[in-house]
């Protein structure tokens, strides 16, 4: 078994309740938008107000229907079927045009250049350092021209405590097969300046908790 599909039996298996929301932990088991969305929502407006937008990893759906509320024409994307069908009970419940389909981001079926923003919250710091470049080409590849990414990582900021395993030296942690890296700007920035340009980036902490991310405004060549 590869990777790709351990990481997704853990998340089938975390999205898998039905509809118990209150009763998970982790802050994206939610059905409110998340502090990101409405960072993103707010940097994104600074340039464009409407598009196609594409959320790749989009969990439940919340962000997306954020972005569907706010002017664009958004689609989510995750590679559980249990997480997306929830997306759409979400959808449904907020009337929302919001678009949801089970696909990898691997495996994208799309047409090329259809989008002018891609957003991931979240699913990029899981990848292996191996699927990185793979990643890096089907993002860029869903964007138009002088397309934006938005992306939302762990930080090497976070604390090295808590309830993750302790980092590696170099700022990996794993909990039940799943992998996290904790990226430092200057990686981000080496990673993606190959194909985007970085157009602005934050560092987010988390209240109470002692986790930090990245958020970042990207500009395709
Ligand atoms: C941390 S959750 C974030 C969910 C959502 N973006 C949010 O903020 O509410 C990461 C999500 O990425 C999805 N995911 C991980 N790897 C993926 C892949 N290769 N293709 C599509 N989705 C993936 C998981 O199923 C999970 O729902």
């Amino acid at each position: 078994m590869n990777y790709e599909e351990t990481d997704k039996e853990y998340y089938e298996s975390k999205w898998r309740f039905i509809g118990e929301w209150e009763k998970q932990k982790a802050p994206y088991f939610k059905k409110k938008p998340g502090i990101e969305g409405l960072l993103a929502l707010e940097l994104i407006k600074s340039r464009i107000n409407s598009g196609r937008l594409l959320d790749v990893g989009c969990g439940g759906g919340r962000n997306t229907i954020l972005f569907a509320s706010n002017g664009f024409e958004a689609y989510g994307v995750d590679f559980s079927k249990s997480a997306v069908r929830l997306a759409k009970m979400l959808g449904r419940e907020n009337n929302s045009s919001a678009k949801f389909s089970v696909q990898s981001v691997f495996d994208l079926r799309f047409e090329n250049d259809f989008f002018d923003v891609v957003t991931d919250f979240g699913l990029f710091h899981h990848l292996r350092k191996r699927d990185v470049s793979n990643y890096l080409k089907r993002v860029s590849r869903m964007l138009n021209k002088k397309g934006y990414l938005i992306l939302y990582t762990f930080s090497d900021k976070s604390k090295k405590t808590g309830n993750y395993k302790p980092f590696s030296k170099r700022n990996w942690s794993s909990r039940a097969g799943v992998y996290n890296h904790y990226y430092s700007k200057e990686e981000i920035s080496k990673i993606f300046s190959k194909k985007f340009k970085i157009v602005k980036s934050r560092l987010i902490k988390e209240e109470n908790r002692k986790l930090a991310f990245n958020l970042s405004l990207m500009r395709k060549y």
